[in-house]
């Protein structure tokens, strides 16, 4: 199948999470399978034109009532691939300093901004006479885009079968009604069973309403959706379209995460060298400038500071957490009131708890090797992908029972032969700290059953081709209609 996939992100060119981890590794699997694949995205300011080939002449982008806009076109290949990727380069929409926000602000345009990459994708199509059998979008950003295909572009795509992915349903890109007269498909569509949502224009209702196939990052969470608490908003619309629902777990890109070659930890290690881990454990110690004592339990957190995450309550937690026979260390950035409050803890107890407000691929590697727990607890979570690193680490998540976690960490119980982690089900503070608590028991008291469980987690595979396949048959089923 020819397949045209369009991200707003995507590794190792921009990223802001695991949509970007995502659209970097999906593409190349399924390139593998023998598609043909193309993938486009934004050229933001931080990604660096000398590095790519300029593909000639501008690109005209019709932009309805803001007229003809001309983006330059740049090409690469994703890394260790030959799958192709189209960047759209517009000063004024992508040369700015943030993907989509700015001091935690979101951009005013974003509406503009994204539908102008949905629309280039199809010229850019046109341009280099490419013509997809399949369209797969990802989130509210290119959520347009099965209509688009439907109405504006008909005429050059014909019957392209669309697939949409929902990555995180909290996001919708609600917005001005008006953009419907930037996206020229007729006003017919702003209604409450499409694009209207209050009024406003919701990009995501109207992309689920329209895609022949609409797909999400795990099975668990393909259900939560459905309801109320993880609904959004827009749990009674997909439920009207759950006959072309489908979760599909994400996979893990073993080439860059995995301890027996990263070189971004100061010691490879596998399953039967499990020292080498105590070395990674202490240099992470070093770094954080905790005690250096491979017999303390340290706990690691990777991720943005959103309420998504559960900050809330490790923030609630804490103080108890604190007192325990334990070290934290944590890496992000996000709500200001997280990267105050956890800075100002780690200031108070700087001998067990170590936090990085900031971004960075190498310290994320680093504490995915050099922890031996790995706190995830999320309030919701589509998939999760640190979770799914930390098994090949050998590094035992901690996690709340909710969508992908769920789908992917069974608890911990001595006489289960397939537990890889620990997990809980209440979201309060109490619930997670008492799962630590025990947690921490069993890597004291109980060091056979936690190094049975690090190696049998070390031992499990999530590999992108098995997800490939399982996006395939959703391609064949979003085209079926056509072929009926
Ligand atoms: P989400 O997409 O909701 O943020 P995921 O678990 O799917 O959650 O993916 C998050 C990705 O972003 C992971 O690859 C994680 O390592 C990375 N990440 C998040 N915050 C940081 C950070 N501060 N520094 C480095 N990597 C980060
Ligand atoms: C989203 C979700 C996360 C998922 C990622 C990639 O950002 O929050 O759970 O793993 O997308 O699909």
């Amino acid at each position: 199948m020819n397949i045209l996939f369009v991200a707003s992100e995507v590794v190792p060119f921009a990223k802001t999470g695991g949509l970007a981890d995502v659209a970097g590794a999906l593409p190349k699997a399924l390139r593998q399978l023998g598609h043909n694949i193309i993938v486009v995205m934004p050229r933001y300011y931080k990604i660096d034109r000398s590095k790519l080939e300029h593909i000639h002449g501008a690109l005209g982008v019709p932009m309805g009532s803001m007229g003809e806009l001309w983006a330059g076109v740049y090409k690469s290949t994703l890394p260790n691939s030959e799958v192709p990727i189209y960047f759209i380069d517009y000063e004024e929409f992508f040369g700015r300093g943030g993907l989509y926000d700015e001091n935690g602000e979101a951009y005013r345009d974003n509406d503009n901004r994204f539908i102008f990459l949905s629309k280039s994708a199809f010229m850019l199509c046109k341009k280099i006479g490419f013509k997809p059998d399949i369209i797969h979008a990802n989130d509210w950003h290119t959520a347009t885009m099965p209509l688009l295909s439907k109405t504006r572009f008909k005429h050059d795509f014909g019957d392209v079968g669309t697939v949409l992915t929902i990555h995180n349903l909290q996001h919708q890109g609600e917005c001005f009604k008006g953009a419907i007269d930037v996206l020229e498909v007729g006003w017919e569509h702003f209604n409450p069973m499409e694009f209207e949502d209050f009024d406003r224009l919701n990009p995501l209702k109207g992309g689920i309403a329209q895609a022949d196939a609409v797909t999400t990052v795990s099975k668990r969470y393909a259900n939560e959706i459905q309801t109320k608490e993880f609904g959004f908003g827009l749990e009674n619309h997909i439920k009207a379209h759950n006959n072309k629902l489908f979760g599909i777990l994400n996979g893990v890109d073993y080439d860059e995460w995995n301890p027996e070659i990263d070189d971004k930890i100061v010691k490879t290690y596998d399953k039967n060298s499990l020292k080498d881990k105590d070395t990674c454990k202490k240099d992470l110690q070093k770094l954080f400038g905790l005690k250096v004592d491979s017999n303390i339990p340290l706990i690691g957190f990777v991720g943005r500071f959103a309420q998504q995450k559960g900050i809330e309550l490790i923030a609630q937690a804490l103080p108890g957490l604190l007192d325990l026979p334990l070290q934290i260390v944590m890496l992000g950035t996000g709500e200001k009131w997280a990267e105050y409050l956890f800075s100002d803890e780690a200031t108070k107890h700087s001998e067990n708890f170590g936090i990085h407000v900031g971004y960075s691929e190498e310290l994320a590697h680093k504490i995915e090797a050099g922890s031996d727990m790995f706190l995830m607890p999320s309030l919701f979570e589509p998939c999760g992908l640190n979770q799914i690193y930390s098994l090949r680490y050998g590094t035992l998540p901690i996690v709340r029972a909710t969508g992908g976690l769920d789908d992917t960490i069974e608890n911990f119980d001595k006489n289960n032969s397939t537990s890889n982690g620990f997990k809980f089900y209440d979201a309060t503070a109490n619930a997670l700290y008492n799962t630590v608590k025990w947690a921490i028991d069993i890597y004291k008291n109980d060091k056979k059953s936690f190094k049975k469980m690090q190696k049998r987690a070390m031992d499990m595979r999530f590999d992108w081709e098995k997800s490939a396949k399982s996006y395939e048959e959703v391609y064949r089923f979003a085209l079926n209609k056509y072929n009926v």
